[in-house]
């Protein structure tokens, strides 16, 4: 019986030994309550009364080693398991990281930005209107009553009547010249829509960027100084630009404003179509009537106002010819700016 728990215990412990999972099988094998070993103790009425007690030690011996055994085993496992893990997902973190293309402003906001700069470092501050404006303000306190066809040019989306999307930056001048008293310098960049079908150069959406001055003494000579100053700021030193009659009738005179061709510097090229010059801007002196309806004297205080679309700015400067590749959110033209 001794050879045959010796046999029984070499032969576990070889198994365990070799043992690569499955310790569970080998457990009920050898320990479980049908195994071997329990057989074994079985087997020993058939011993003297003298030699059961140290039969059963030995056996209760073999079942600790093989136990023992099993654990230290399932440790080993556990651990080599663990090593294969840490192997097979290991990460270097010295490795430098997968590079994230990195994102910039769009070119309008970029260009808004940058005018803002320019405005704001000649005194100017900056306001904000509603996009979603009355028709009071977008037109009538303008000086465009119902029925003047001044309103053809700026036809927009309405909401109803008296409510409509901005069609210009303008009513921004009315609003800030109701809260705030001469002296005045702001300008006001933002959207504005029309009802124009999307081509090359129209756009339902697009951007302004409205200034108004008012004060004591303010003449066309400031205005001029101060689109000057803009234009050689956006364009380069060397461009001049140059004020032709126009009508608004928001202003009184009014002018639209040209720069001279920073590609050709006026002789003539494509860009500028062979003028030598590019329009860039309406402008004029505030219309009295304006200045009235905001409760501002005309007899006392004088000032200009001037608008610009930043995509024509932006499409300029960049030599962009289609003013839907800023909408398309396309990268290939995104990221060259
Ligand atoms: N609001 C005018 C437009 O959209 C531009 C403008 C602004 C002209 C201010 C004169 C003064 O065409």
């Amino acid at each position: 019986m001794k050879e045959l728990l010796a046999k029984i215990k070499k032969e576990a412990l070889e198994q365990i030994e070799d043992a690569n999972a499955d310790l569970e099988e080998l457990r009920v094998r050898y320990l479980g309550k049908k195994g071997e070993l329990t057989a074994l103790l079985r087997g020993m009425g058939a011993l003297s009364p003298e030699e059961r007690p140290k039969m059963g030690q030995l056996v209760n011996e073999a079942r600790e080693s093989i136990e023992a055994a099993l654990s230290e085993k399932a440790a080993a496992l556990r651990e080599k398991m663990l090593e294969r893990k840490l192997a097979s997902e290991k990460l270097d973190v010295t490795l430098p990281g997968a590079a994230l293309p990195e994102g910039h402003l769009h070119p309008l906001t970029q260009v808004q930005r940058e005018l803002e700069d320019i405005f704001i470092g000649m005194g100017f501050s900056i306001a904000e209107g509603p996009e979603v404006e009355l028709d009071y303000y977008n037109f009538q306190a303008l000086n465009i009553p119902e029925n003047h066809p001044a309103r053809d040019t700026q036809d927009t989306f309405y909401i109803s009547d008296k409510v409509l999307l901005r069609s210009q930056t303008s009513p921004v001048q009315v609003r800030t010249m109701e809260k705030q008293r001469p002296p005045i310098r702001v300008i006001s960049p933002g959207r504005v829509y029309r009802s124009d079908a999307l081509d090359a150069t129209h756009s339902p959406l697009f951007h302004q960027l409205e200034g108004l001055v008012v004060d004591k003494g303010i003449t066309m000579g400031d205005l001029k100084g101060t689109l000057e100053t803009f234009a050689k700021r956006v364009f380069g030193p060397s461009t001049r630009i140059r004020f032709r009659p126009h009508h608004f009738p928001f202003t009184e005179p009014s002018v639209e404003v040209d720069v001279s061709c920073f590609v050709c510097g006026g002789c003539g090229c494509r860009l500028c179509k062979n003028e030598g010059w590019i329009e860039i801007l309406g402008a004029g002196m505030v219309h009295p009537f304006v200045l009235s309806n905001c409760d501002i004297d005309p007899e006392v205080y004088s000032g200009f106002a001037f608008g610009l679309g930043l995509e024509r700015i932006a499409m300029t400067k960049y030599g962009i010819d289609d003013i839907r590749l800023f909408y398309e959110n396309d990268e290939r033209f995104l990221e060259q700016f």
